[in-house]
This record gives C-alpha cells, sequence and structure tokens, in this order.
C-alpha cells in the first residue's frame, strides 16, 4: 500500500474542518439521509450506481422515478429485466442496469444489503468505489471512497504532480489516512460535495474552501492543472450498417441484443457488426435481414461509446409480406415503448427525418 505523502496539518484537523464545511454547506440530494436520519441502503446503492458516469443534475429525474416504481431490493427483484432497462433509457452503459436487477435478486434472495466492503463487493455491479462508498454511507463503516471528484480534490490538497491514472494508488492512500472513525460516510460525501462545489475542475474558489490553508496546489498556484492526466490514445473508429425496414402497415423492424456484450439485452435496429472496416454497399446488402431493395440513407450516424466511436450507415427498404424470421414490427407510436440505446435513437431519429423507406 503506497503511503499518503506528509501532511501539511494533522489529519484529524483536515478531516474535522471538512466535516464542519459539510454540515453547512451540504448539497440536499434526494439519496441522502438527512442529519438525524438512518440511511437506506437501497437508496444509497440505487444513486451510486446511477451516478457512475452520469451527473448528479442527470440523475436526479431518474432517481425519482426509479424509487417510485421500486421502492426497495425486494420490488426491483420482481421486476421484469426489460422494464428496468427501459427506465434505464438514457443513462447509458447498461450493463449497469443489467447488474442492477441482479443486484437486487442477490440481495433479496439474501434478505438484505451485506453491511461490509468485502461483502458489497460481491454482488453484481459494485466494483472498488461503490462497495468503499455503501459501506461508509449507508453503514458507516471505514472505507475510503475515492471517485474523481475526490482524486481531484486530494491531488491539489497534497500537490501531486503524478498523472492518473498511475496516482490512483497514492491518492487513495491520501483519503484512507484522513477518514475519521466517526462519519466516515459524511466524509465521503464532504469530498464528494467539495469537488463538486469548491474544488472545480475550472477556477476552483479556493477563497470558500475549509482546506485552503493547507492545500499544496494553493500555495503553488498550480490548482487549476491539477490533477494530471496521462494523454489517452485516440479512440478507434468502428463501421456498421443499420437495415430500417418498413412495412406495409408502417411499422419498423427492431430486434433484441444478445444478452451479453455491449448494449446486450436492449432493442435495436437490425445492424450488422459493428468493425474497423468500413461495410461496402454489396457486403451489407448480403448481411440484411432478408432481401429488399435497401436505399442508402445520405451520411451516416455517429455515436461515441467509452472505447470507440461508431459510425452507422443506414439503409432504409419498404417490406411486402412476412419479410423478418427474428424481430418484432414496431408502429411509430410505440417505438418509445421499446427498451432503445442513444445510439438507436439516434439512428431511428435520423431514418424517419429521412422520408418514406421506400
Ligand atoms: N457522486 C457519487 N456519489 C455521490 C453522492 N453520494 N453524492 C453526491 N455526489 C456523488
Amino acid at each position: 500500500m503506497p503511503r499518503a505523502p506528509s501532511m501539511l496539518r494533522p489529519a484529524v484537523d483536515l478531516s474535522a474542518s471538512l466535516l464542519a464545511w459539510y454540515d453547512r454547506h451540504r448539497r440536499d440530494l434526494p439519496w441522502r439521509a438527512r442529519p438525524g436520519e438512518t440511511p437506506d441502503p437501497y437508496r444509497v446503492w440505487i444513486s451510486e450506481i446511477m451516478l457512475q458516469q452520469t451527473t448528479v443534475a442527470a440523475v436526479g429525474p431518474y432517481y425519482r422515478r426509479f424509487l417510485a416504481r421500486w421502492p426497495d431490493a425486494a420490488a426491483l427483484a420482481r421486476a421484469e429485466l426489460d422494464d428496468v432497462l427501459h427506465a434505464w433509457q438514457g443513462l447509458g452503459y447498461y450493463a449497469r442496469a443489467r447488474n442492477l436487477h441482479a443486484c437486487a435478486r442477490a440481495v433479496a434472495q439474501r434478505g438484505g444489503f451485506p453491511d461490509s466492503e468485502a461483502g458489497l463487493r460481491e454482488l453484481p455491479g459494485i466494483g472498488a468505489y461503490t462497495a468503499a462508498a455503501i459501506a461508509a454511507i449507508a453503514f458507516g463503516r471505514y472505507a475510503a471512497a475515492v471517485d474523481g471528484n475526490a482524486e481531484r480534490v486530494l491531488a491539489r490538497l497534497y500537490g501531486l504532480r503524478t498523472p492518473l491514472p498511475a496516482a490512483k494508488p497514492r491518492l487513495r492512500a491520501c483519503a484512507a489516512a484522513l477518514v475519521p472513525a466517526a462519519r466516515p460516510g459524511d466524509f465521503a460525501q464532504a469530498l464528494m460535495d467539495l469537488g463538486a462545489t469548491v474544488c472545480t475542475p475550472k477556477k476552483p474558489r479556493c477563497v470558500l474552501c475549509p482546506w485552503r490553508a493547507a492545500c499544496r496546489a494553493r500555495k503553488l498556484g498550480i490548482a487549476e492543472s491539477l490533477p494530471r492526466r496521462a494523454a489517452k490514445p485516440p479512440k478507434p473508429k468502428r463501421h456498421g450498417v443499420a437495415f430500417w425496414a418498413v412495412n406495409e402497415a408502417g411499422a419498423v423492424l427492431l430486434r433484441r441484443r444478445p444478452a451479453d456484450g455491449l448494449l446486450g439485452g436492449m432493442m435495436e435496429v437490425p445492424s450488422t457488426e459493428w468493425r474497423t472496416k468500413p461495410w461496402r454497399d454489396r457486403e451489407a446488402q448480403r448481411a440484411a435481414p432478408f432481401k429488399a431493395h435497401w436505399r442508402r440513407l445520405p451520411g451516416a450516424v455517429a455515436h461515441g461509446f467509452t472505447h470507440f466511436d461508431l459510425e452507422l450507415v443506414v439503409l432504409a427498404g419498404a417490406v411486402t409480406g412476412a419479410a423478418a424470421r427474428d424481430g418484432l414490427w414496431v408502429s411509430p407510436e410505440r417505438i418509445k415503448d421499446q427498451a432503445l440505446p442513444s445510439v438507436m435513437k439516434k439512428v431511428i431519429a435520423w431514418a424517419q427525418s429521412a422520408g418514406p423507406a421506400a
């Protein structure tokens, strides 16, 4: 375990001043227990999963809808996976929603959440950060939950110039040295709030910071340039073809993607494999779900995934008779009821704006 850098001030002073700041400036967020309330592990868990890769502002409405529909783990465990995916639509990273459902089932079966970091870590979709966050926030356990906000705050406090991701173990050690035995959950949330509202990526508001006197980066005048990040390699590009098939009744062909893999279990406009090499028209025609007069729509749909950028060419075809063996014909007004990822919503919008398929 790497050691935390030497302190400018004792850890107890730093955690006490942060907690005092939190008591005055904590954000009132829907999943947070108010002072004196007992935190609900289910709420904490749902919020932490939703907040991975998504902002607090974007999560709010999803969180409220989710809680109104599935108020506890038992209710979520009874839900159909498709309904959960549908409710998740727009939050992205759908593996999270599938894991959420699997996790609810595991929790319902064992009769509640495990109350330790190690126990939480064994549940589907709960990684190191999330286990620490739930253990600290929901169960008051000593645990260091270090997300992107906390990394930024700590890199600045200690003036750590090692770039991310190499700096991660060191930053975790810094956090672990600061977590107070009492109120570890409030400490975790205080660090998040400080990062979100004061120690912001651009133009940090250092005058408002409870750690301003101790902050090395502020002293050195380099706060805004931290944390450093290693240059990312450029994202690879992938190419695919989507088939926009419309039948005589105006219904559109959709199908379900395989359960495992990217966007697993979600609906799609049937598409080819997404590969490195662009598809030639003739090749794409052979990969179509059935023979038709396929017309290439001008341009292409672009979508950025975490690990690659996708360019989807859309071929439109009008269909007579029962042409497709598998898939679902969906009328335009029912498309919104399907669990469609953002990339497929783009394809649909694009195809619909291009006019009739014939
Ligand atoms: N980001 C991740 N978890 C959070 C939480 N519990 N409160 C605020 N922001 C967060």
